[in-house]
């Protein structure tokens, strides 16, 4: 499983990136607003500075919601870097605009998907990531990573080469059940990544390792 860090942050990117084990990034209005990114110029800089910081696919999202708004926002999106990915809502347009971006060797991540049906469409469409948010599915009561595993079965199935990529982590555990759920990506703040490290028996170990270490 791939695992991407889900934040504008560079100092998180940089912390994540230094891990090594970091295999992208992802984006949104959302989280580039929170780093006080504004202007055009300002948020396709900030994109080229994020792919120079990782050498990993970077979802860059658009903020229209017409095709043509949307074709023309992804090819400068996708101008920046090789390793931009156009990130494109699911609504009627946004599909026609994903299958536009795969004739044309455009890479995408459909976002914004809370249902199987929903992640047919982007499939179809020709989307290279199909992004289910499955903290704000837990938040509505319903479970997001039974939603995982039931678009891993169905892309399983028919074949589809569409990566599941699980949004909206909110604690590892997200990460270790999507992961179980055949999810090909998780993307997650540095606090979640960070949080997979922690359980108090490698600390007291740890400490007591290094007790005994002294009487080497
Ligand atoms: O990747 C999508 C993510 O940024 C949304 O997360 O926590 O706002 O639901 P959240």
């Amino acid at each position: 499983m791939k695992f991407f860090i889900d934040t504008a942050n560079l100092s998180h990117i940089k912390e994540a990136a230094d891990l090594g084990i970091l295999d992208g990034v992802t984006t949104n209005p959302s989280l580039m607003a929170k780093e006080g990114i504004k202007g055009n110029d300002n948020i396709l800089r900030h994109y080229a500075e994020i792919c120079s910081i990782v050498d990993g696919d970077v979802s860059a999202e658009v903020l229209s919601t017409d095709f043509d708004s949307m074709v023309a926002e992804g090819k400068t999106l996708a101008a920046i870097h090789p390793n931009i990915v156009v990130k494109v809502p699911m609504i009627k347009d946004g599909i026609k605009a994903i299958k536009w971006f795969a004739d044309n060797g455009i890479r995408t991540n459909c976002t914004l998907v809370f249902s199987a049906g929903q992640a047919i469409l982007a499939a179809k469409a020709g989307a290279s990531y199909v992004s289910p948010f499955i903290g704000r599915i837990d938040d509505s009561n319903w479970d997001g990573i039974e939603l995982i595993a039931q678009i891993a079965h169905i892309y399983n199935v028919q074949g589809f080469e569409t990566e599941i990529l699980a949004a909206s982590i909110r604690n590892p555990l997200h990460i270790v059940r999507s992961a179980e759920a055949g999810a090909h990506v998780c993307t997650c703040p540095l606090a979640s990544i960070l949080g997979m490290l922690k359980h108090p028996l490698t600390d007291l170990g740890l400490a007591q390792f290094l007790e005994d270490a002294k009487k080497m």
